[in-house]
């Protein structure tokens, strides 16, 4: 069986108290921290960026994974990596070179995920999934967290498990978007690896037991 990464979004944390939750996260289950940046072009909202990352990193235990929603994402990449980020998710919609940010990426030493919306065809991975660690499957249109799950991503981590099966490739299946404990079970088993929660993480009234219970939706 392969094993179940979760991820909690700290888009949804408590930004007053920002390090109460990263302690929380740290105590928890949870494997890596899912950071959501946005520009405000990419998609129509803006979240928080490089300082407050900096500071996450100081006292995060955990992987920093940090899902760019911006446009010209290689113009920050390494800003990011300066930052503390472990892995740094692009957008294949913001990309036009796409492979040559993944290189850029890799070349500075952090795990290279690529993200599609849920309009985007997973056949737009063809040539670049066995460069990359992540394939991070949108599950909502990206820009807001508290979004409701959309269904068809089933189908699309059906496809993209083939053409990882195809080809060989190593990449780990991320999804993100509407993650909540009664959608799983049912996610690990279609082929998801790594599980992103915001909302029903932090807006639980135990997140650290929600953690737990999405760790062991799969078993
Ligand atoms: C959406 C972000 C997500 C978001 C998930 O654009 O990429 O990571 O924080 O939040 P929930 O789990 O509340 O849908
Ligand atoms: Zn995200």
């Amino acid at each position: 069986k392969n094993p179940v990464l979760v991820a909690p979004s700290l888009l949804a944390a408590n930004f007053l108290e920002l390090g109460k939750d990263v302690e929380m996260v740290n105590r928890s289950e949870a494997d890596w921290f899912h950071l959501d940046v946005m520009d405000g072009r990419f998609v129509p909202n803006i979240s928080y960026g490089l300082p407050v990352i900096s500071q996450i990193k100081k006292l995060a235990k955990k992987p920093l994974d940090v899902h760019l929603m911006i446009e010209e994402p290689e113009k920050y990449a390494e800003a990011f990596k300066k930052a503390g980020a472990d892995s740094l998710t692009v957008h294949v919609e913001a990309c036009v070179h796409l492979h040559r940010n993944i290189q850029q990426i890799k070349n500075l030493g952090m795990r290279a995920g690529v993200a599609l919306n849920p309009h985007t065809p997973v056949v737009m991975l063809e040539n670049i999934i066995q460069d990359i660690d992540i394939v991070l499957v949108m599950s909502v249109n990206p820009g807001f967290g508290g979004q409701t799950f959309i269904e068809q991503t089933y189908n699309k981590i059906r496809q993209v498990k083939q053409l990882i099966a195809d080809t060989g490739s190593t990449a780990l299946i991320q999804v993100d978007g509407g993650v909540e404990l009664s959608n799983a079970a049912q996610l690990i088993k279609t082929g998801a690896n790594v599980l992103v929660s915001g909302s029903a993480i932090f807006a639980s009234p135990d997140p650290e037991a929600t953690i737990h219970l999405l760790k062991i939706s799969g078993k």
